[in-house]
């Protein structure tokens, strides 16, 4: 199995929990010779993390049954440099989303490529990152019922062309590339990309 580095650990990581056996570096343990057990091994990494996904759900939601949740949002350096951190943050808040953490920070280049590792293979890839890394972000964690897929609308989609009117994409962003936000599509990722920005204690 090929070794990664733990920065470069993407969102193909997740995909584990129901298909892969690309868990490297998740357990820690990625060498070649750890292909003792592949399958007892993907096993367990499936367990672990499933039980870890219900217990956060499960944490959230009280056990009420309501679809509290959680999701990580960027302030790409072109919001940020457009001085929309404020705008932003009022939007977020104005439709009750919590903000349960925040940070600003520079990602550095493997930061930016383990975080989009399933884009890796597209043709704008390279281009995407340097541009994640051309100035500091804003990195938060939302929470609220529903809030991945809430955010997702907010945000508007990923072309601001394509964005419905009054949404973050549409009123700012220049390109597909340059908009200004990105939001969590699912709770997998989500999960994902929260424990890749935010440790336990840095979440209220
Ligand atoms: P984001 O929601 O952060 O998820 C992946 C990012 O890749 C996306 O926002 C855009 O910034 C970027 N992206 C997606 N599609 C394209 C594209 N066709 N050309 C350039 N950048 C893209």
């Amino acid at each position: 199995m090929p070794q990664r580095p733990f920065t470069m650990l993407g969102r193909q990581d997740i995909t584990f929990i129901g298909v892969s056996a690309d868990h490297t570096g998740v357990t820690g343990s990625n060498t070649e010779n750890d292909a003792v057990d592949q399958t007892q091994s993907t096993r367990m990494c499936m367990g672990s993390h499933t039980n870890l996904y219900l217990s956060y759900c499960l944490t959230l939601n009280g056990g009420k049954g309501k679809s509290m949740e959680r999701s990580l949002s960027i302030i790409k350096p072109d919001g940020v440099s457009k001085r929309l951190v404020g705008e932003v943050i009022r939007i977020f808040e104005d439709v009750g989303f919590r903000i349960a953490a925040m940070k600003m920070k520079k990602l550095s280049r493997e930061e930016a490529q383990g975080f989009y590792y399933v884009h890796r293979e597209r043709p704008f890839f390279g281009e995407l990152v340097e541009f994640m890394i051309s100035g500091p972000v804003v990195l938060m964690v939302l929470e609220g019922e529903d809030v991945i897929m809430r955010n997702r609308e907010i945000m508007g989609a990923t072309d601001p062309a394509e964005a419905a009117e009054g949404t973050i994409r549409k009123r700012w962003a220049d390109s597909k590339q340059n908009n200004i936000v990105h939001g969590s599509d699912g709770p997998e990722s989500a999960m994902f990309e929260i424990n890749y920005f935010f440790s336990g204690i840095e979440i209220f």
